[in-house]
């Protein structure tokens, strides 16, 4: 089979820290967390800026952990808004005055997405493992006095299904012109909490109508984005729409990522962007080259007529649940595997719900 060269990239998740005031038990972030003296300096950081636009990248995505725990974050955004990219601020809105954004959109930040763990008070600031509700109910007011576009960033899990509507509603109060609804994807530390956050089947049989409801009531006004529990479907998602295909990662240490959670496939050999460009990474390098395409598929994705549409699904979860990154996503029902995942969902609720085990946080 003749391997089609690799596109340009379209856009990169910069993470420019690990650190972060939160302690979400969600958190796709990797275990071990990357300390501030091994972080990109400024200098680096606007390097993998200038070589990322080089490369063809249009969207930058400012991340973390909290990007605002950088103090550099003003200049990065001046240098990728110069460069002519789109720049989004992803954020938990702790640390976001109103001094500091609108200096940020003088600077040419074009859009701000925010995390949000609950509809209320109480329940939010429990799943994040601080107070932070408050703090992003001023975060929202100030973005939509800013004009910047808004997009506020759910994660669904068992602990918060039940406040789905609530959710909804308030993100129609913070003005959101964008609203992902997304169910908690097994990486990094989200894995450790597996039981605890597995919504069941009930719950999402719930969800269904109120998101079909809201979508079609707010058209036009606000999108919803649902992402579906991928464990319970029958078909895997088209992960980060094919290996190397789209986007690329650059974590807070200067290493270069296919996937934002790629460093749970620990056979992956990583390159880092102090030791190559950014260029030879993406083209060249053993990990974006590993899973591009169709060849190193297993038969049973290489002859499924689905291969075009979902890329044989997550290497990532592929990794964590079989060992075997090339395998079929074992969430697909035409996997060999799929027996692993359906262990998973029969495994009889615990006789005590197990507690969540909070994020620790990087210094
Ligand atoms: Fe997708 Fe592979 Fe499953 Fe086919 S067999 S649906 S390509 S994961
Ligand atoms: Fe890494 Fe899906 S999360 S490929």
């Amino acid at each position: 089979m003749a391997v089609k060269p690799a596109e340009p990239p379209l856009g990169m998740l910069a993470e420019l820290t690990h650190r972060c005031p939160l302690h979400c038990s969600y958190c796709s972030n990797p275990i071990e967390l990357v300390t501030r003296e091994r972080e990109l300096d400024t200098g680096q950081w606007l390097s993998v800026l200038s070589q990322a636009r080089e490369l063809g990248v249009l969207q930058v995505h400012l991340s973390g952990g909290e990007p605002l725990a950088r103090p550099d974050l003003p200049e990065l955004v001046s240098h990728a808004s110069e460069l002519g990219c789109y720049v989004n601020l992803v954020t938990s809105g702790l640390g976001l005055t109103e001094k500091r954004l609108d200096d940020l959109a003088d600077r040419g930040l074009a859009h701000i997405q925010l995390s949000v763990q609950g509809a209320d008070a109480e329940r939010a600031d429990r799943l994040a493992g601080t107070r932070a509700h408050e703090h992003k109910l001023t975060a929202a007011a100030l973005i939509k006095r800013a004009g910047l576009p808004l997009s506020v960033n759910v994660v669904l899990h068992k602990q918060n299904h039940d406040q789905l509507a609530g959710i909804i509603a308030l993100a129609e109060r913070m003005g959101a012109d964008r609203l992902e609804l997304a169910n908690t994807q097994y990486y990094g530390w989200a894995l450790k909490n597996r039981t605890a956050l597995m919504p069941t089947r009930e719950q999402l049989a719930a969800a269904e109508p109120v998101v079909r409801a809201a979508t079609e009531r707010l058209r036009g006004a606000m999108e919803v984005i649902y992402v579906v529990a991928d464990y319970y479907e029958p078909y895997p998602k088209p992960c980060m729409y094919g290996w190397g295909a789209r986007q690329l990662t650059v974590a807070p240490d200067g290493d270069v990522l296919p996937c934002p959670a790629a460093t749970a496939i620990t056979t992956l050999e990583l390159d880092n962007v102090t030791r190559k460009p950014l260029h030879d990474i993406w083209y060249r390098s053993s990990s974006f080259n590993a899973y591009r395409g169709e060849d190193w598929m297993s038969e049973t994705c290489r002859s499924c007529d689905r291969r075009g549409a979902d890329h044989g699904g997550c290497r990532c979860q592929a990794f964590l649940l079989t060992g075997d990154a090339a395998a079929t996503d074992p969430v697909c029902s035409r996997s060999p595997d799929r027996e692993l995942v359906d262990l998973i969902l029969a495994a009889p609720p615990p006789a005590v719900e197990p507690e969540l085990v909070m994020r620790r946080v990087a210094r």
